[in-house]
This record gives C-alpha cells, sequence and structure tokens, in this order.
C-alpha cells in the first residue's frame, strides 16, 4: 500500500496524474470509476486535462461501481446523471463505451452478467474508489461477503443517512437498495486508488488500514490488494 498526503486541490492533481500516465501509456484502457463528493475535484481536474488536449479518453472504456435501485439515469440524484455531468459529457469520451449498473428493472442474474462484461472488456486498469463513513467501498456495506460480484445491496442506515444530504435531506427520498460491484470484481482491477478528504473519514481511514481485514470494515480488504493507493488529506490523514 502506498499513501500520499497532501492538499485536497494537489491529491486531485496528483491522482489526475496518474490517468494522465495510463492513457498515455494505453489509450484503449478500462476504467472503474466511482461517484460521491470526494471524486469531484478529481473529475474537475481530468476535465481540464483534456480541454487542455493533454489526455483524450477517445478509446477509453469505462465502468462504473454502483447504481441506486429505482432511479433511472435521468434522476439528478442518480449516479449515471451524477457522472454525465461531472465527466462524461465534459470529455471526448465515447459514450457508448461508459457503463454504470442499471437501477431499474435489474434481476441478479442480470447483475452478475455486469462482471462478465468488465472481463470481456480485459478488465478494470484503474479502480477509483471514495470509501463511505462506515467503511464502505461502492456500496459494499460491512458484512457483506468479499467473495461476491456485482449484486444488489441494502443500503445501511448510517449510509442512507449520509447520503440524504442529495435528496432534499429527506431520509424517505434517499433509495434504501442499490446495485454494486462486489468485493470480488473490485479487487481484480489491476490498481487501485483511493482518494479521501477531510476530517470526517480520519477514524475509518485509521480502522480500515490499519486495523484487521474484516468484512466488519469492507474497505480493509485492499490491505491485500498488491497495487493500491491511498491519496489523502492532512486531516483523513490524521489519526494513521
Ligand atoms: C457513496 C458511494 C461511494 C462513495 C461514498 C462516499 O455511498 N456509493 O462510492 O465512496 O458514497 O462518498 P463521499 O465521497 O461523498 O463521502
Amino acid at each position: 500500500m502506498k499513501i500520499i498526503q497532501d492538499t485536497q486541490r494537489n491529491c486531485a492533481r496528483m491522482a489526475a496524474e496518474e490517468y494522465r500516465k495510463l492513457l498515455g501509456e494505453n489509450p484503449h484502457c478500462v476504467l472503474g470509476l466511482a461517484t460521491g463528493s470526494t471524486p469531484e475535484m478529481l473529475y474537475e481536474e481530468l476535465v481540464a486535462l483534456c480541454k487542455a488536449g493533454k489526455l483524450s479518453f477517445k478509446d477509453v472504456t469505462t465502468y462504473n461501481l454502483d447504481e441506486y435501485v429505482g432511479l433511472d439515469g435521468s434522476h439528478p440524484q442518480s449516479y449515471r446523471y451524477f457522472m454525465d455531468s461531472h465527466l462524461f459529457n465534459l470529455v471526448d469520451i465515447d459514450k457508448t463505451r461508459t457503463h454504470v449498473p442499471c437501477g431499474i428493472g435489474v434481476t441478479d442474474e442480470m447483475a452478475a452478467h455486469y462482471d462478465d462484461e468488465i472481463k470481456q472488456a480485459g478488465g478494470v486498469d484503474l479502480q477509483l474508489l471514495g470509501i463511505g463513513h462506515d467503511g464502505h467501498i461502492g456500496f459494499n456495506e460491512p458484512h457483506d461477503a468479499f467473495d461476491l460480484g456485482t449484486h444488489c445491496v441494502d443500503l445501511a442506515q448510517e449510509t442512507i443517512e449520509a447520503n440524504k444530504r442529495f435528496f432534499d435531506g429527506n431520509v424517505d427520498l434517499v433509495p434504501k437498495q442499490a446495485y454494486t460491484m462486489g468485493i470480488r470484481t473490485i479487487m481484480q482491477a489491476r490498481k487501485v486508488l483511493m482518494v479521501v478528504n477531510g476530517a470526517g473519514k480520519a477514524e475509518i481511514v485509521k480502522k480500515a488500514f490499519f486495523g484487521p481485514v474484516t468484512p466488519e470494515v469492507p474497505a480493509s480488504i485492499l490491505q491485500l490488494h498488491p497495487d493500491f493507493i491511498l491519496v489523502g488529506d492532512e486531516e483523513a490523514l490524521s489519526l494513521i
């Protein structure tokens, strides 16, 4: 595990540099992408690099981590909408090669097919992650089995509470389930990059990366990933 600490903006710049390198070396690479507030600054940096002609998404394929059950891509809080508005609509990507799990009318078998698609595309070269306050990655909540592929999850109450800020602060409007890549899917990525910001993440960062590897803290599995980079600001890394 490699740990890099800097200001939030510099963290985003360093993370963007990872993408510039990868896309330069392998323009046809497969990216695993994430949503949440944390990657927003990184996406800003990627858009700026693309606009400056320093990086191109033209031949890239992407797979997002997760999507709320019941929201379609036109819902402003769906993760498809987030990705379109923060990245895909702002860079030169071929949108037919961008994938976000479907939140509507999906069965478990259809969800598992997402993993087959990723494999057929050659596997994820670089998986981006944030972390939830309870240690979730994607939407893999505490106690989810480590060996699952893409599947449907019941969101933990803590996650529903944390995400209500995007739904007018109204807990009733937050979907209670989501489709998420499983831990197995995430661990198969060749390289994993997690970005963490803010004092609110300090406790869980310490627990996840300096505590035992346990399904109680899903992100702790990343201690076993052969190429894992943790990039965080001083507040988020203050307890390690
Ligand atoms: C959601 C997403 C996660 C994300 C987490 C933390 O639950 N499914 O992928 O890491 O939120 O989000 P934030 O970066 O806003 O703290």
